[in-house]
């Protein structure tokens, strides 16, 4: 059975607004109630304005007031499973710390890595 963030990612990548590059990706985060927030990329025909999935997701679940996240999901149609962007993992690591990031595809294929890994030595507010 697919993990319910996963298949919330999997959806989410339907309303991805990716033109420019075909390249769609759906993102789902969970947050410390169980509730579930999703995102796709948002392209922009100046390239530089495109938002990524995972970007979309966190900022639309902190104007609904969630705060503290278990889980990432990021999904797209790729054999080799897609990790988010650089600028991602900054944004990712600002709201949520040390979090269990799943990846998967299409194809079921999913793996399970946590953001430190990805993002090792991190920037942030302790160091303000
Ligand atoms: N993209 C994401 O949405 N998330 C990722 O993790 C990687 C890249 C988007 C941005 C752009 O719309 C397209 O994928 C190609 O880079």
């Amino acid at each position: 059975m697919t993990d319910p963030l996963i298949a919330a990612a999997i959806h989410a990548r339907l309303n991805a607004h990716a033109p420019f590059s075909k390249f769609r990706v759906g993102a789902a985060v969970e947050d410390e109630k169980g509730h579930i927030h999703t995102g796709c990329n948002i392209e922009n025909a100046t390239y530089g304005l495109t938002v990524c999935a995972e970007r979309v997701a966190i900022f639309k679940a902190m104007s609904e007031g969630a705060r503290h996240f278990k889980r990432v999901a990021v999904v797209a149609d790729t054999e080799t499973l897609t990790p988010p962007c650089g600028a991602c993992r900054q944004i990712l690591w600002e709201f949520c710390g040390d979090v269990e990031i799943l990846l998967s595809n299409l194809a079921g294929k999913t793996e399970s890595v946590r953001l430190g890994a990805l993002f090792p030595r991190a920037f942030d507010a302790s160091f303000l």
